[in-house]
């Protein structure tokens, strides 16, 4: 089974994808993609360290060919992303005065943004602007531009990218402080005659507590602005969460260290359980709002791959996804093609 046909007419199905998966250096992982998903984000080659090296200087060889293979295969590609406080070049350290980073910000959205018009279907124009209590989160956006920096950025890549759907995406927006955040967020961007089309909630959860309710809320709010809403980086991680209060209490690192593979011996079938139904109750309830979503994206392909591997220490060994190390189809897959199959 295919998930991208089970849910073609409901939704995109989307994942991550890197330079060697590009590359096809493996073919079993290239069928997997070509069958299961219609969409894709790059996980980091669109991101401003790599298209914008140096401060007159972007370089657009990886980001190009996977806009070549994504139209070969017949994939939309979610450009990721345009203002991000992280993973920012260098050179943005070395600038302080509000002259220079205003240059940048305009530069990057204006030649960014209008290179792939017409040629991908979305960008996530601002990345993860807001704190925990739905403020604006300190960066040097903020610092230097002020806080309708986030405004000015859809302004700027509306004008860039005529034909490009523009998104915020954040992570936790599911939760309700950051989600009222999010919602005055966009309804001022909106309020400012700027055209804003979608939100992504990221998706980062845990398998065996999956906040159902605040996600269900936050469908209906957000779709409620008259934007469409995606899940963009989803993934359930089995592993304990460093911010638990009890791994907090015996110590971050010693929890790291105890808990970096405790399922070495292969995911037990009660886990893979667990992480199957929370899978499957997400789908139904993305199927309930089928009207109001856009698209659910992977943040990743298969379980060797995640992320969740290096974080928050490199060299975990996670199991968040739909397809294991060996790209075969794991428990939580045959779940969600179900929920997909009683449509
Ligand atoms: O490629 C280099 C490698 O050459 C080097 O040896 C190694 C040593 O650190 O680093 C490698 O780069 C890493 C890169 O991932 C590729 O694996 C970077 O250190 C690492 O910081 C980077 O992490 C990415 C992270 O964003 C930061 O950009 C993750 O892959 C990516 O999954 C993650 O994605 C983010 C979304 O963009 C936004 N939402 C949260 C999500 C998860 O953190």
């Amino acid at each position: 089974p295919s998930l991208k046909t089970i849910f073609q007419d409901d939704f995109l199905i989307g994942t991550c994808l890197n330079t060697s998966q590009i590359a096809g250096k493996d073919s079993a992982e290239s069928n997997l993609i070509e069958q299961q998903f219609s969409a894709i984000t790059p996980e980091n080659i669109m991101k401003a360290h790599i298209l914008h090296p140096a401060w007159n200087r972007f370089d657009f060889e990886l980001a190009d060919k996977l806009v070549a293979y994504a139209a070969k295969h017949r994939l939309k590609v979610n450009g990721h992303t345009l203002i991000w406080h992280s993973q920012l070049p260098d050179y943005i350290r070395q600038i302080n005065d509000v002259d220079s980073v205003r240059q940048y910000f305009v530069n990057h959205i204006e030649t960014v943004a209008s290179r792939y018009d017409g040629l991908i279907e979305s960008w996530d124009v601002v990345n993860e602007a807001l704190n925990e209590d739905g403020t604006l989160r300190n960066s040097i956006f903020l610092e230097k531009l002020g806080k309708n920096y986030i405004i000015e950025a859809f302004r700027l890549a509306q004008k860039a990218a005529p034909n490009t759907k523009l998104y915020y995406n954040d992570y936790n927006i599911e939760q309700p402080q950051k989600r009222a955040g999010a919602i005055s967020l966009i309804k001022s961007i909106q309020a400012a005659g700027v055209r804003i089309d979608g939100v992504g909630i990221q998706g980062h959860w845990r398998a065996g507590d999956v906040p159902m309710e605040d996600i269900e809320e936050s469908i209906q709010e957000f779709s409620a602005l008259g934007i469409e809403v995606m899940f963009t980086e989803l993934d359930l991680s089995v592993l304990p969460n460093p911010w638990d209060s009890n791994i907090a209490d015996i110590g971050r690192k010693a929890a790291y260290r105890a808990e970096m593979d405790p399922y070495s011996g292969g995911l037990p079938d009660s886990i893979q359980h667990v992480q199957a139904l929370a899978y499957e109750s997400l789908f139904r309830l993305f199927i309930k709002y089928r009207d109001s979503i856009s698209r659910i994206t992977f943040w990743g392909v298969s379980d060797g791959q995640s992320w969740l591997n290096n974080w928050p220490v490199r060299g975990r060994t996670n199991y968040p996804l739909l397809f294991d190390r060996q790209f075969k189809p794991k428990a939580a897959f045959y779940r969600v093609i179900a929920a997909g199959s009683v449509n």
